[in-house]
């Protein structure tokens, strides 16, 4: 019945029809960006492994928002890497620490812009795992009131969204309570709800400083094998009380971002991490890809899958390309 009644090849002919029929937009204002924030000023350390990247301090990261604002992309979401680290990851709840005095100072260079703080401890423990340990494993319980200190001193120095991404179980319900309990009942959280032990993190834990001294993340982080422990977990932080929830890694997890769409009604988050950007950029860099075409691409297959927001390093860079379009 289909040809030659009908051709699909009519609503491909052209741009302009292309665009009409097309399902998935994107636009900057999807993009949540990135910020490795370090003590000091007027500091600026490339990251070798993730083209384009830097570690600033929180002067030029509040410079870097407002470049990002004026192009559209509102939102960033700031990693701090503090000076000194011990056993209890105590620096993460530094009001002077980098990113407090960085969500300070981008809140005064450019008010728009939508303030997200990464809440964990592997950039302030000495150990580099996500929590305090008991019998050399994370102690759930025990870590909680810590996260939740951080999350607090964060929402003091004005951050406009907490992003927890320890996987520690229980924690969005113990950050919500903080929150409203410190006079936040306002502050929204983004739990990186499902959030899978990956080798593509491998970049970032070098930028962040947060690579395990010993073992691995797999006693919290997800097996990637699983898809339907994933909505589990995306239920039980939207019961806890999530106002988004985040997928991460993204392009290998774009089934678990669509069943998390599906499982909810809360706006999604898609995390294209690290190692997926520094694939990209390698491949960019022999000749062996487009690199802008193959980036658009996975940004709209991110959004095509059930994503609302994409947490991503080519926020900038994209959105030069989209308004030039
Ligand atoms: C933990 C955290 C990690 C990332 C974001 N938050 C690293 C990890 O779990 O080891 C990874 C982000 C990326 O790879 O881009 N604070």
């Amino acid at each position: 019945m289909s040809f030659p009644l009908h051709r699909y090849r009519r609503l491909r002919a052209t741009e302009p029809l292309r665009a009409l029929v097309r399902e998935t937009m994107l636009a900057p204002s999807d993009f949540v960006a990135p910020l490795f924030v370090v003590p000091g000023e007027n500091v600026r350390q490339p990251v070798p492994s993730m083209p384009g990247v830097d570690r600033t301090s929180p002067d030029l990261a509040a410079e870097e928002a407002k470049r990002l604002a004026g192009l559209g992309v509102l939102s960033v979401i700031l990693f701090g890497i503090p000076d000194a680290k011990d056993a209890r990851g105590s620096s993460s709840a530094d009001p002077e620490g980098p990113v407090c005095r960085a969500v300070r100072a981008i809140k005064s260079e450019s008010p728009k812009t939508v303030v997200m703080t990464d809440v964990c401890l592997c950039e302030y423990t000495d150990h580099g795992h996500c929590g305090v340990l008991a019998d050399r494993t994370v102690d759930n319980d025990a870590t909680l009131p810590i996260l939740v200190d951080e999350a607090l001193a964060h929402a003091h120095a004005g951050a406009d969204v907490i992003a927890p991404s320890d996987m520690m179980d229980g924690r969005v319900a113990a950050i919500r309570a903080g929150l409203d309990g410190a006079g936040f009942p306002s502050v929204p959280i983004l739990a990186y709800a499902a959030k899978y032990a990956s080798g593509f993190y491998g970049p970032f834990r070098e930028a962040a400083e947060s690579t395990p001294s010993f073992g691995d993340r797999r006693a919290y982080q997800m097996d990637p094998a699983n898809v339907r422990e994933a909505v589990k977990e995306v239920l039980s932080d939207v019961e806890e009380g999530a106002d988004i929830v985040m997928v991460k890694p993204a392009l290998s997890y774009l089934d678990v971002v669509r069943a998390a769409k599906e499982a909810t009604n809360v706006p999604i988050a898609a995390y294209n991490v690290s190692g997926e950007y520094a694939m990209v950029k390698a491949a960019a860099q022999n000749g062996w890809i487009d690199g802008k075409r193959v980036t658009l691409e996975i940004l709209t297959s991110i959004r095509r899958a059930g994503a609302d927001l994409i947490l991503t390093y080519h926020a900038r860079e994209a959105a030069e390309w989209l308004g030039r379009l």
